[in-house]
């Protein structure tokens, strides 16, 4: 420790200790809370750790608001837990100054949910019922309140939350997060409305799909009876998607012989949408009955990415895998053919090795099914050098990084490079710089060989069975969030944890490029070996736009009134297609056409490619477009410019920027430089 950072930290623990263990306000406690106003905003840690611990002895509201302050600079678990206990130590005199007004909490938000979620409950219901006196909950929702209370209030505030959602006091918005209040308040603390909640079921008839998907959420965590027909109405016959997943998960956490029964239905509907989720529920409640289903349904797939999905949702399932490779290993013995197409095989082969799983009798009764050779090879030292001596020789890199950019290999939804990608994995921007060629090979051929320090698997098992593995994203008191193999972040509630396991392989899957040729794979290793090299392949620099969303307009657009529609809509509309630049920084023409794949009928009005920013300070803000004069360069909405520079005052905070293209004449390169913002990434 430096000596000055040690004097800091030497002189907090000092208070702490000269203050021993008395209670009352001493007269020296003013001096103290002066100087520990200043350490506990210390830019160490451990300075800001001892100063919230020394809080504690002063018994003061001022103290506790001091120590809360500390969540205004970076957290760590060390001194999360810190500052619980000293918000329970002066919990009693926080509370005091909360119910006299004398601690306010408007602009503490966060403060005010930290020390609830301290508190006892007892006293967290006093406080929460203190607050809804004096702001009641408004039909629009305003406030933190509904969320307050899904964290830390007492069944008596989840109810009034219910019955002002059930009287239509909420609009459509407000009544969503409500409801979502309420399954937050049984998925981490296992406590739900005093009284009866099965008023909640009325809500399925809402006509908000948002009203409809919670209430069937609810109603299946708080396992309330006599619903389960009715949600299976809703799974296979709702219009809309997200409600008829809810249900179907819902059946599944209901479960039960009447669920297994309206899963076995929805299993046979002639609907791939609703079918396929169907069965991998149907397999976490009864997996022998999932069985037929689900070869019937992995023989009808021939898409690889579809496919993925299929066996992304089914592997999981306790199990599932080697009752699977038995059934599909017994067909085979008995000469059934064309079990699995070849892309549907491949697809369940990866899933098979990935995520911490490696379920080598699937992978191999896979191969046989599809008629693969069955690709377990043993890759010995010497094949990896001369695979990585070939790659240097004749791999191309700029076709390797289109090998790299295929969807099939998933790559960049595990990696990121310049800091756009996944995060799943380790990021490769300098990975060519710092690793030999044979390192990157064996990495990609055998990755359970080596796996990098602080990314090994998790694998986490709940007690109805199911087993999730990712590596951490984080971790609170409630819950462990993990980001999946496939990017996504899944929340586990602690609650529900049977085992916790660190996985003794990686999760990025084995066998990835297995079905890649020779060439396509001395392309992808020359790729990665110049990553971070001068030239361009080096994306250590920034303010360039390296995350993009496309999209295009076509004439039923403008039949609509809606031709602009690009220039306005969020990100999370559908219509756009997420794609990031090439390590260079820019959208190369096949790029742009590869992803606006239009539909051969429908003539084009324009090509628009967006992406974000974000402004510290406000000001001017240059831009620098590489198009054509053809293109158009759009902020908030807004034309400022076109091709080469230009020039914007913006306020600071997040602005859209978007490019439009003429369909006709699409550029051979785009690309957005802006020294003055950060281009947002992810
Ligand atoms: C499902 C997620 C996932 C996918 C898909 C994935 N990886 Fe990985 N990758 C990881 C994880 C996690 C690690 C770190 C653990 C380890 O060392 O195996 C890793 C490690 C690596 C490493 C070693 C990095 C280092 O710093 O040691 C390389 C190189 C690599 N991956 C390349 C690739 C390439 C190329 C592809 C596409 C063909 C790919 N990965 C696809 C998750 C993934």
């Amino acid at each position: 420790m430096p000596p000055r950072l040690l004097a800091r930290t030497v002189l907090a623990a000092a208070l702490f200790v000269a203050a021993g263990s008395a209670p009352l306000l001493r007269a020296d406690d003013n001096a103290r809370l002066a100087t520990l106003s200043k350490l506990v905003r210390d830019d160490a840690p451990q300075v800001r750790l001892e100063a919230v611990r020394a809080l504690a002895t002063i018994h003061d509201a001022r103290a506790a608001d001091l120590a809360l302050g500390v969540l205004d600079r970076p957290m760590d678990p060390t001194l999360d837990y810190a500052l619980w206990l000293t918000i329970n130590d002066l919990s009693d005199v926080w509370v005091a100054a909360f119910e006299s007004g004398a601690w306010k909490s408007e602009g503490r938000e966060k403060q005010l949910e930290f020390a609830l979620k301290a508190l006892r409950p007892e006293l967290a219901s006093r406080v929460l019922g203190r607050a809804l006196a004096v702001h009641p909950l408004t039909r629009d929702g305003a406030g933190p309140w509904i969320e307050l209370i899904g964290q830390a209030g007492s069944a008596h505030e989840l109810r009034l939350v219910l019955d002002q959602t059930l009287a239509a006091g909420f609009d459509d918005a407000a009544g969503v997060r409500a409801l979502r209040a309420l399954g937050d308040a049984m998925r981490l603390r296992k406590l739900r409305p005093e009284g009866d909640p099965a008023g909640v079921t009325r809500l399925f008839d809402h006509a908000n799909a948002g009203i409809r998907e919670q209430a069937v959420r609810l109603a299946g965590a708080w396992k309330l009876p006599g619903v389960t027909a009715r949600i299976g109405h809703l799974a296979g016959d709702d219009t809309t998607p997200m409600v008829r997943t809810a249900a179907i998960e819902t059946l599944k956490q209901i479960g039960g012989k009447e669920a297994v029964a309206e899963l076995t239905r929805l299993a046979a509907l002639p609907r791939p949408e609703i079918q396929q989720p169907a069965l991998a529920a149907l397999a976490s409640l009864d997996l022998p009955a999932a069985v037929p289903g689900l070869l019937g349904l992995a023989s009808t797939l021939t898409d690889e990415t579809q496919a993925q999905d299929f066996w992304r949702a089914i592997l999981p399932v306790k199990g599932a895998g080697k009752i699977l490779a038995d059934s599909l290993k017994s067909r085979l013995d008995q000469g059934a053919k064309d079990l699995v197409a070849p892309g549907a095989a491949r697809a369940g082969m990866r899933v098979a090795r990935e995520g911490g799983r490696n379920d080598m009798e699937l992978v191999i009764a896979l191969a046989r099914a599809a008629g693969l050779a069955s690709d377990v090879q043993a890759f010995t030292g010497q094949l990896i050098r001369d695979l990585a001596a070939k790659a240097t020789r004749q791999g191309d890199p700029i076709r390797g990084e289109l090998v790299y950019r295929r969807d099939s290999l998933a790559c960049m939804s595990c990696h990121a490079i310049g800091g756009a990608g996944g995060k799943v994995g380790p990021d490769m921007t300098s990975i060519g710089a710092s690793a030999p060629v044979d390192y990157l090979v064996e990495s990609v051929l055998l990755p359970n060989a080596k796996i990098k320090e602080g990314y090994a698997a998790l694998m986490l098992t709940t007690r109805d069975g199911t087993e999730y593995t990712g590596t951490l994203a984080r971790e609170t008191p409630q819950e462990v969030v993990l980001r999946n193999a496939a990017g996504a972040e899944q929340a586990v509630p602690k609650a529900d944890l049977a085992k916790r396991e660190v996985a003794s392989t990686s999760l990025m899957p084995a066998g990835l490029i297995d079905p890649l040729s020779e060439g396509d794979q001395l392309d992808l290793f020359a790729f990665l070996s110049r990553l971070g090299k001068p030239g361009d392949f080096d994306a250590s620099k920034g303010g360039v736009a390296r995350r993009w969303r496309l999209t295009q307009t076509v004439h039923t657009d403008a039949q609509a009134g809606q031709e602009d529609w690009p220039l306005k809509a969020g990100w999370e509309d559908r219509r756009w297609t997420p794609t990031y630049s090439l390590v260079k920084g820019g959208l190369p023409q096949p790029v742009l056409n590869e992803v606006l794949k239009s539909e051969l009928w429908s003539s084009r009005l324009g090509v628009y490619a967006g992406t974000e920013i974000t402004v510290a300070q406000a000001g001017p803000v240059h831009f620098q477009l590489t198009a054509n004069p053809a293109a158009g360069l759009w902020v908030d909405g807004r034309r400022i410019g076109g091709a080469g520079a230009s020039q914007v005052e913006l306020s600071a905070g997040a602005h859209r920027v978007v490019v439009r293209l003429d369909p006709k004449q699409i550029p051979a390169f785009l690309r957005l430089e802006s020294p003055d913002a950060s281009f947002v990434l992810n």
